[in-house]
């Protein structure tokens, strides 16, 4: 059994995400999608609502081959990784940029849980801008995200904009 965590804030999840959960599912019988719960954040969603809002989607992207599991966690990803009993921990390189930090969180993440690999996909050149937080920034500032995250996520970022704007 190939058991693979994806973990990230997934504050929230954009296309991108979902284009490197698609190229994991040839790789893996079981990807767990790890929603950290960071308390130190000011997230837009609570992990409720994003592992609520995950799960809906999940299923437009499955290939009946590989499981796909949604789960918070909190602390440590690469103890998380071991709880959870997976060899591998996914993470998307949009860009040069993202390497470097990447790298150094793969190589602690070694350090920590020797056992567990991570495994680096090269997201689509059409997502390589897209991230969590300029989704949100162009969001509130009224610009247009469609076609950059999930329909579902957009119409629950109207939502809450409507809910906070009434209070
Ligand atoms: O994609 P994101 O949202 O930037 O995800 C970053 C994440 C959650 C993978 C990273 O911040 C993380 O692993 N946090 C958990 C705490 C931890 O393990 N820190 C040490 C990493 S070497």
């Amino acid at each position: 059994m190939r058991r693979a965590i994806f973990p990230g804030s997934f504050d929230p999840l954009t296309n991108g995400h979902l284009d490197i959960i698609k190229r994991s599912l040839p790789l893996f019988d079981e990807i767990i999608v790890s929603v950290l719960n960071n308390p130190e954040k000011d997230p837009m969603f609570s992990v409720e609502e994003r592992c609520a809002m995950i799960e809906e989607i999940l299923p437009s992207v499955t290939n009946g081959n590989c499981k796909l599991i949604v789960a918070s966690f909190s602390g440590l990803t690469a103890e998380f990784a071991k709880r959870s009993g997976a060899t591998a921990i996914v993470r998307g390189i949009r860009a040069v940029s993202d390497y470097e930090y990447e790298l150094r969180m793969a190589l602690m993440n070694r350090r920590l849980e020797p056992e567990i690999e991570t495994v680096f996909l090269m997201a689509a050149e059409e997502y390589s801008y897209v991230s969590s937080n300029l989704m949100k920034q162009v969001f509130l500032l009224g610009g247009r995200v469609d076609g950059l995250i999930p329909e579902l996520v957009e119409a629950k970022m109207h939502e809450k904009l409507s809910r906070t704007n009434a209070d």
